[in-house]
C-alpha cells in the first residue's frame, strides 16, 4: 500500500461507526456524531430545570436573602449560646458539693490567692474589694449561690471582675467554697460595707 493510500484509509468511516454517520456531506466531508451519554443529559437537564427554579424562588417568590439566612441561623447559634451560658450562670448546689468534697477549700485558697488576693487582701481582709470575712455583704448575700453569682457574673461597673469569662467554672466554685470559709472570721481589714445579713 502506498502512503497515499494509507493516507485514504485514515480518512475512511470504519465499519463500527458507520452508524453514526450523518446524512449530508459538504464536498465530501462527512460528520459523524457521538451522542453524549444518557447520564450526561439527564444531569444537565436536571440541573438546568433546578437552575431554573432556583432563580425563580429566590428572585420572584420570595425566597430567603443570605443575609436572612445568616440572621437565622445565628439566632440558633445565639440560643444554644445563652442555654450553655445560663447552664454555667446557674449555682448548682450538687455540683458545689462534689466540689468541696474534692479538696474544695484547699483548692479554693490557691485560686484566690492567685486571682483574688490583689483586691481583697490575704484571707479576705478587703482593700480594693470589700471585706469577705464581716456579716456585711453588698451584692451578695452570705451564701453559696449569691456568692457564686457574683464571682461569676462579676460586678464590674463597681471594679469586681467576671470570673465566669477568666478562669474555668470549677475553680470559681473552688473560690466560692474558699469565700464561705472566710465568712464571719472578722480579719481586721476593710471595714464593713453594704448590708448585715443576720444567720
Ligand atoms: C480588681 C479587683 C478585684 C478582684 C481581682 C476580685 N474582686 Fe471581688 N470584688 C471587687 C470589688 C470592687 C467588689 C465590690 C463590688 C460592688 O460593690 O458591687 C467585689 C466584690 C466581691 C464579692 C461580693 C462581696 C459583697 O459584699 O457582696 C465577692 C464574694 C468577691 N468579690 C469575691 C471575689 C473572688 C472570689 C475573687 C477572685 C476569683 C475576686 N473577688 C477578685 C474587686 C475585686
Amino acid at each position: 500500500m502506498s502512503s497515499k493510500d494509507q493516507e485514504q484509509d485514515k480518512l475512511l468511516v470504519h465499519e463500527d461507526e458507520k452508524h453514526l454517520l450523518l446524512d449530508h456531506s459538504y464536498d465530501n466531508i462527512q460528520e459523524l456524531n457521538h451522542p453524549l451519554p444518557n447520564w450526561w443529559n439527564t444531569i444537565f437537564i436536571v440541573s438546568t430545570v433546578y437552575a431554573i427554579g432556583y432563580f425563580v424562588y429566590y428572585q420572584y417568590m420570595g425566597g430567603p436573602s443570605l443575609r436572612e439566612e445568616f440572621k437565622k441561623d445565628f439566632t440558633e447559634v445565639a440560643a444554644v449560646r445563652d442555654h450553655f451560658k445560663k447552664q454555667n450562670e446557674i449555682f448548682n448546689p450538687d455540683h458545689y458539693q462534689a466540689i468541696v468534697a474534692d479538696d474544695g477549700l484547699n483548692k479554693g485558697k490557691a485560686v484566690y490567692e492567685l486571682n483574688c488576693m490583689p483586691c481583697h487582701m490575704e484571707r479576705g481582709a478587703g482593700d480594693v474589694g470589700p471585706n469577705l470575712t464581716d456579716d456585711h455583704w453588698i451584692v451578695a448575700k452570705g451564701t453559696p449561690d449569691t456568692v457564686y453569682q457574683v464571682v461569676f457574673n462579676g460586678s464590674e461597673e463597681n471594679g469586681m471582675p467576671a470570673w465566669g469569662q477568666l478562669i474555668p467554672k470549677d475553680e470559681v466554685y473552688q473560690a466560692v467554697a474558699y469565700v464561705m470559709s472566710l465568712k464571719n472570721t472578722f480579719v481586721k481589714g476593710k471595714e464593713p460595707q453594704g448590708e448585715k445579713i443576720e444567720e
